[in-house]
């Protein structure tokens, strides 16, 4: 493994599902791998998940894990080339990823999308140029359009969870919220779950909402979440924003929040959400604090994704 920004570097998702699992089992089995190496985590955007989840998976490896908060203390970045930095940005990606790639032996990124410019985000343009100057392995810790981390760990958590000779309904389902969120997480999810084709995989969301078929082509889509809901195996829930007319909120209708009502219409399915979540505006206190609520565990996970896949891109790292 090269880099890590999408499903597409994940030559075999089983085989990295297995792996994480086998260090969920026995978290130091490759505690010399990462021996004198150094990951550096550069934060554009705030985490707690993925900050301290791949910290410790570092530590894990013997790995030595450095933060970089850049959004609250370092300059700001240019990424776009040939700019006239006349400007707020103060230091170009061109003069300080190839620094960072002397630092560091793989560099972690986390760059939101502006949700101002569909063609800029979708372009993923800030990512691309950490991966084109820094000139060492790159993990995606959240880009403008994908999660990839996160899918991983959802994978795995539901390769764990379920233990049924079949393939489980998952449902992705669209979830209110008061802020115009990224379609990363929602995106990234249909990717790694149409890509993996062990499941039988629904998307559900308002009109208007949906997302780039890029990432859902695979999927069963409708308008109609009792329906989708039907003997649902897991629900995954999340916001985000419309894609089309890109960046907007155009319905926040709280008929949608899951509650354990509409749970009653599931195959007593787990409830999956990649967290932060904004309790009784995306879901129910009674749905999070239930039996079907399965994102601690989820979480928690984090931490074995991010152990396979640095374990894979060390490989690649002299
Ligand atoms: N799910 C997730 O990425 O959480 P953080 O934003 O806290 O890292």
């Amino acid at each position: 493994m090269k880099n890590f920004i999408s499903v597409h570097d994940a030559h075999d998702i089983n085989a990295l599902v297995h792996k994480a699992l086998a260090y969920k089992a026995d978290p130091l089995r490759d505690k010399a791998l990462g021996a004198n190496k150094r990951i550096g985590l550069i934060f554009l955007n705030p985490s707690m998940r993925t900050r301290l989840s791949t910290q410790i998976a570092a530590a894990n490896l013997g790995m030595e894990a450095i933060v970089f908060n850049v959004g609250q203390e370092g300059w700001t970045f240019e990424f776009e080339d040939e700019a006239i930095m006349s400007g707020n940005t103060v230091e170009h990606v061109k003069d300080a990823a190839p620094i960072l790639g002397r630092y560091f032996d793989v560099l972690g990124i986390r760059t939101f999308p502006s949700l101002q410019n569909k063609a800029d985000d979708y372009s993923e343009l800030y990512i691309k140029q950490f991966i084109k100057y820094a000139g060492v392995p790159v993990v995606s810790l959240e880009s403008a359009t994908l999660h990839p981390l996160q899918s991983l760990t959802d994978i795995i958590t539901i390769t764990e969870t379920f233990k049924e000779h079949r393939r489980p309904k998952i449902v992705l389902t669209w979830a209110p919220h008061v802020k115009a969120l990224p379609q990363c997480v929602a995106n990234s999810f249909a990717q790694w779950i149409n890509a993996w084709g062990h499941a039988d995989f629904v998307i559900t969301h308002p009109e208007d909402y949906e997302l780039d078929p890029a990432f859902t082509k695979g999927a069963a889509i409708t308008h109609d979440q009792d329906y989708a809901l039907r003997d649902a195996d897991f629900v995954y829930v999340k916001n985000w924003s419309t894609y089309a007319d890109y960046g907007r909120i155009y319905c926040n209708d709280p008929e949608w929040m899951l509650t354990t009502e509409k749970l009653l219409n599931t195959n007593h399915a787990k409830v999956m959400h990649c967290l932060p979540v904004r309790r009784n505006v995306e879901l129910s206190d009674e749905v999070l604090d239930s039996f079907n609520s399965i994102v601690t565990q989820q979480a928690s996970n984090r931490t074995w994704a991010a152990q396979a896949v640095l374990s894979e891109l060390l490989a690649n790292v002299k």
